[in-house]
């Protein structure tokens, strides 16, 4: 949540602070602001809205700094307003202050503060963090670095709660520092100038070379200069690594919205991600078949649509391994009283690698012994960093902030690791494996044919996009993809949508049904489709739409019990999944375009989730 950048060089700062952010937005976009330091001048300009609406205004302003920090916000604490936007500062304004994460803390540090008199203009927590730093160098006339660097630590000694922090000081106009505890920060390397970035991408069109901070790293950077400091002032070595990515996935290529480039990319991320497994499947996720030979548990751990992945997951583990498996969401898991049984292999799922409660129940798992496997998209990520072993999904930055392809792209990891620890406890045999591997390879073919569904899909998008509640079911591991289905409906259309098991309707959320009303059954022609079909009629009974995403054998077996079908190409019933979401992605999107809703920044949401 939230975007940082800061650029310290020899170019004026303030349009490269725009680029930055805009590469950031996906982070938080209720509003933006920024600061630049020019000798010993500190400009800020702030504006509710998109990145956009801060960049006409910055162009108003005519500002010359070349060293400057900003920020995009998804709020927390506070309205999004302009006076809540950042940068904030003290009550000088010679300390200007970028904060991602939440100072837990911030209601008493701000009480002490107002009886000391400090003048607070936001609702915000981070603006504490100002006026801490105003206490500390308010008379400070001498050593000014050493000293802005003193205050930095001190002052965040007694924070509690997340932070990636970017801070100037008027009276070290070239330097800006950096920390973190719990939100990503990183530093890009560039040639006489140097970038601070919540992410790469806020500076990747410039460098592929960065630092990765640690929690408690202080980071203090010039155009010419970089140096890493530990919460004792100890200077620390650091690597700089050089990224093999470039910003070629940026734009959007001719698609209108990120989110339908990125659904239509899933025949190559799909086919990416498979031929990274398959290129060595015993080494592709770093643990090795001996240890994962005794595992007799197997957690898997994920937010959102992550957590869909895992859920998916956890059909294919206990049918191909026998090995007792839970798919939980990281938020619960991190809060309770979780048993702990040795030989419990953890597996965390997330696009960004950032998502601060994946984060949080990562280090639980970690405190527990487990040892712990993570598929992450985003190269050293936090999750990525922290786990024994990553796996990198292949699909390239995702943009849009509802994920389409990475989901995909987890699936097929999440089936070649299920294969793998089968074949490692000896639970199928070697043809098994080949067999279960030839039939994921073969499934780029049959994505490229839901893609292409999209016509079909649009047709009875234009049906239904005027109804006000949807109704997803599935059963077995096309429940999770109902779950799916209906969360990819509600984020970017922001209507109701509710996925069930199928055959829990009549446990009561049937009483939801009405003339009318759209129920979306996934049922390919597999052993569960008379099941499904029974759910069908029970809510042709109501009134309600049946509409079936099935496959052809399925279509055949329908024999028009149904008002609508999608035929989706067949392939082994486990791997419907991956075609059943394609076609529900591209119905809420349609849907959703038909609403004419901000699809690729949806209302109240942001991509990567940094707070608990
Ligand atoms: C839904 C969506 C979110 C994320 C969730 C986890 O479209 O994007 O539900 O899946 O916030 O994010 P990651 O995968 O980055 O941990």
């Amino acid at each position: 949540m939230c975007g940082i950048v800061g650029y310290a060089g020899e170019k004026s700062s303030a349009p490269i602070l725009i680029k930055g952010l805009k590469a950031l937005e996906y982070r938080g976009y209720d509003s933006a602001g920024l600061a630049t330091v020019e000798q010993d001048n500190i400009e800020i300009v702030k504006s509710v809205g998109k990145v956009a609406v801060l960049e006409e205004e910055t162009l108003k302003h005519n500002l010359k700094g070349i060293t400057g920090i900003a920020h995009t916000r998804w709020a927390t604490h506070g309205k999004p307003t302009t006076l809540n936007s950042h940068p904030h500062s003290d009550c000088t304004g010679d300390i200007v202050v970028v904060h991602n994460g939440i100072i837990e803390n911030y209601k008493t540090l701000k009480e002490d503060l107002l009886s000391r008199n400090h003048k607070f203009i936001s609702d915000t927590d981070t603006e504490v963090i100002a006026h801490l730093l105003e206490e500390k160098l308010n008379n400070v006339n001498d050593n000014l670095e050493d000293n802005f660097l003193k205050a930095v630590v001190e002052v965040t000694s007694i924070l509690e709660g997340s932070y990636a922090l970017g801070v100037l000081w008027k009276k070290v106009p070239n330097t800006i520092i950096g920390t973190r505890v719990k939100s990503p920060l990183v530093c890009g390397v560039g040639e006489n100038e140097n970038f601070l970035g919540s992410d790469i991408s806020a500076f990747i069109e410039f460098t592929n070379k960065a630092i990765y901070l640690n929690d408690e790293d202080f980071i203090v950077i010039k155009k010419d200069e970089i140096k890493i400091y530990d919460k004792l002032l100890h200077e620390k070595y650091f690597n700089v690594i050089e990224l093999d990515i470039n910003a070629e996935n940026s734009g959007k290529n001719g698609y209108e919205h990120y989110m339908l480039k990125e659904i239509n990319e899933q025949p190559f991320t799909v086919r990416s991600t498979i031929e990274e497994v398959l290129k060595d499947i015993n080494h592709a996720f770093g643990i090795t078949k001996e240890e994962l030979k005794n595992i007799k548990n197997i957690m898997m751990i994920g937010c959102g649509t992550a957590y869909h992945a895992t859920m998916v997951a956890k059909y294919w583990i206990e049918e191909f391994c026998n090995i007792p498996c839970q798919a939980e969401y990281a938020s619960e898991y991190k809060y309770r009283q979780v048993a702990m049984p040795d030989e419990t292999l953890a597996i965390f799922v997330s696009q960004s690698g950032e998502t601060a409660d994946t984060v949080a129940a990562l280090e639980k798992a970690r405190a527990a012994g487990f040892k712990t496997v993570s598929i992450c998209n985003v190269f050293a990520s936090t999750l990525a960093r922290m786990s024994d072993y990553t796996f990198y999904t292949k699909c390239g930055s995702e943009i849009s902030v509802a994920s389409t392809k990475a989901f995909t792209a987890q699936l097929a990891a999440l089936f070649s690791l299920a294969v793998l620890i089968a074949d490692a406890v000896g639970n199928i045999s070697s043809d098994k494996k080949d067999e279960l591997l030839n039939e994921l390879a073969k499934l780029p073919v049959a994505i490229e044919a839901a893609v292409a569904q999209d016509k079909n899909i649009t047709k009875l998008a234009e049906k239904y996009y005027k109804q006000s509640t949807f109704v997803f079911l599935g059963r077995n591991v096309n429940y999770p993809i109902a779950l799916e289905g209906a969360l990819k409906l509600k984020e970017i259309t922001y209507l109701q949508a509710e996925g069930f098991p199928a055959g829990e309707i009549k446990h009561g959320p049937i009483a939801l049904l009405n003339a009318e009303m759209p129920v979306i059954s996934i049922m390919p022609g597999d052993k569960l489709f008379d099941k499904m079909v029974n759910a069908c009629e029970e809510v042709m009974a109501r009134g309600a739409k049946s509409i079936a995403i099935t496959d052809e054998k399925g279509f055949k077996l329908l024999e028009g019990r149904v008002e609508e079908a999608v035929i989706l190409p067949n392939v082994e019933e486990y791997l419907f999944p991956f075609l059943s979401v394609i076609a529900l992605q591209i119905f809420a999107y349609r849907i959703a375009k038909l609403n004419n809703r901000e699809i690729d920044q949806p209302r109240n949401l942001a991509k990567s989730v940094t707070v608990e």
